[in-house]
Formats: C-alpha cells, structure tokens, sequence
C-alpha cells in the first residue's frame, strides 16, 4: 500500500504542470480523487491493512491526501490566473491617453488673451505685471488724476476697508485701498522699474462698481500697452494699433481714433475698429478701448523728464475682442463655467 500512495503521488506531480485547461484538471482529478480514482481504491484498502499496521498506514493516507490536495489547490490557483489574463486581453500600455475621458481647453478669454500677446510680442512688446489689489496714487494720483475725477467716487470704484493693510502694496500717505479700475496702473509699476525705452503690453483682471448685464460685469479683463521712446507720436500709435487689428481681425482691418479725454494721455482718443471679415458687423466701427500720447505729468511722477521722453498708452477689454471674434452677444457666458458654452472653444 505504501508504495501505491508513493505511486500515486508521483503522478500526481507529473501530471498537474500540463493541466491548462479546468475541464482537464478535473477530468484528472477524477481519476485520482473520483469514485474510481485511485486515492480512492487506496482508502478502500485500508480495510484489508492488518490491525496494528493500521493507525501508522492511516497516518501516511491522511498526509498523502493533504499532498495531493495542495497540489490541487496550486494547479487550480494557475489556472484561473490564466483564465482571467485571458479575460482582460492583450497586456495594457499604462502610459497610453485614456480613451474615455475628454480633456480639458483654455478658457475663451485665456486663448484670446494669448492671441493679443502673441500679436504685440511679434513686434517686441514684453509682458508686465502688477497687483490686482491697489492703492489710489497708483491707480489715479501717479496717473494725473485729480481728487474730484468721478473713478474716484465710492459708487464707481471698489474700495477697502481701512484695515485691510496689505504686504507688498507701497502706501502713499493716508490713500485708500482699492480693486483697480483699469490695467494703467501697470504702465507706473513699469516705468518705475525701467528706464526708456520701454515697450510693454499687461493683461489683467479689473474691477468696477458695475451692475451686471449683457455687456458690464464688475470684473473684466484689459489688456494695456505702453511704449516710451524719444520722439515717438501719434502716428506711432496708429501704425501699432493697425497692425494689431490686423493680426486679429485679419487683413483689410484698421482703426480710426476718435477724440476724447483720460487724464493721464494728451492728446486722448476712444479707439475703433472696422473689418470686412466680421459677418453683419463687418465694415461698422466698433469700440475697442482708450489711447492716447503719456501725458507728461504721468512722466513726471515717474521721475521720467517729459523733455526727453515721449510716449503712447492704449486699454483694451480682452472680453470685448472675444465677443467680437466669436460672435458672443452676453459677457455672462465667461464667467458661468457652463461646459455648454466652453467646449465650444475648445
Ligand atoms: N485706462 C483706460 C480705461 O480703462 C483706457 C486707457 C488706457 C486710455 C491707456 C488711454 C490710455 O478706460
């Protein structure tokens, strides 16, 4: 009997690592451990064991039945293995794009802020920076704008608690602080950092006490431009704000600078522009922002002498041109993060 166990055991062990499949492993496993198998003709010869051998050859059919079902249990675990490799397919490439998920695009307003950048790098502008929290000499002293200017008005201005000290914001005596009101604040930040000649364009968020509708918000964009050269004029002005419309707006567009009034350029225009590339607003002016030649004073609070240097300054609302170049009839749509709208940019 011993020797038929060992027998088996062998088998046993030879057989299992050729099993591939479940149907073959217990097809095999019924000619062991099955009604015929042959553990289980062994167990039914215990009976003729004489007496005393039977406990130690008792002992020896319960190891060998342990053996055998390890190596079951080994063969089966292989198997499924195998099974579920099959089930997942083809080894994955954890580095490929998943497929099912879309994603994401710059916001409207982000493209069209990269498109007036990249127009005015192409012509040696350089990006300036400057805070969105201000203080009033910034935003309108320095700026050769006088105490009774309505901008500095608590209805049209978002001013700050006196208590709201802030690091980093240069205080000019007891001035207040506020949210500023346009980007020309960045042209003083600039000009006291550098000397001429200076060719600058700064796109930022602005802040106004403005009701909400189709066409205001009380935050928008802006994008200033400030160029200081010796002998620079309005033509100057003209010929950059041309050729900027025309990298927009595509060819045949062009500007017309109608007369008006900011405090901190002399003379001061509202700026328009006119394309035949625009669908029913082709050919009829439309408003694009302010410009105008540095109004000496402004020179002068920079330390800048206006004798020498000269200059031009434009604002554009970056909001504006999206609207423009994408047909968009309520500046709401930018700010409501409806997925509806936004993938249409992207
Ligand atoms: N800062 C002005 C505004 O917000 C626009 C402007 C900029 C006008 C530069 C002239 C020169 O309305």
């Amino acid at each position: 009997m011993k020797e038929q166990l060992a027998a088996i055991v062998t088998e046993v062990e030879s057989a299992v690592p050729a099993l591939e499949k479940r149907a073959a492993f217990e097809a095999f496993k019924a000619t062991i451990s099955g009604p015929n198998g042959k553990l289980t003709a062994a167990m039914k010869g215990m009976k003729d064991v004489p007496k005393e051998d039977k406990p130690a050859m008792g002992k020896l059919l319960n190891e060998t039945k342990q053996q055998i079902e390890a190596l079951y249990a080994a063969t089966l675990e292989r198997i499924e293995a195998a099974e579920t490799a099959e089930k997942l397919g083809p080894p994955i490439d954890p580095t490929l794009p998943c497929p099912d998920i879309a994603s994401g695009s710059l916001h409207p307003l982000t493209q069209t802020r990269r498109l007036m950048e990249a127009a005015f790098r192409k012509v040696g502008f350089t990006v300036a920076e400057g805070p969105e929290l201000e203080t009033e000499w910034f935003c309108f002293d320095a700026l050769n704008t006088p105490e009774d200017h309505p901008a500095r008005d608590a209805q049209d201005t978002l001013f700050l608690p006196e208590a709201a000290a802030v690091d980093n914001v240069t205080k000019h005596g007891s001035e207040r602080y506020l949210m500023r009101s346009h980007t020309s604040t960045v042209q003083i930040r600039a000009m006291m950092k550098e000397e001429p000649p200076l060719r600058i364009i700064s796109p930022g968020r602005v802040f106004r006490r403005d009701t909400t509708d189709a066409t205001h918000s009380a935050n928008f964009h802006q994008m200033e431009g400030l160029y200081v050269d010796k002998n620079v004029t309005v033509v100057d002005l003209k010929a950059i704000l041309d050729y900027f419309v025309a990298e927009i707006f595509g060819k045949g567009s062009t500007v017309r600078l109608r007369p008006s009034f900011f405090p901190f350029t002399e003379p001061s225009f509202e700026l328009d522009m006119k394309t035949p590339n625009l669908g029913k607003l082709s050919n009829q002016w439309i408003e694009l922002g302010g410009c105008g030649m540095v109004d000496p004073n402004v020179f002068r609070h920079v330390g800048y002498d206006p004798e020498k240097w000269t200059g031009y300054a434009f604002g554009m609302g970056i909001e504006r041109i999206a609207m423009i170049v994408h047909g968009i009839d309520d500046i709401r749509y930018f700010y409501q993060n409806d997925l509806r709208f936004l993938q249409q940019f992207a």
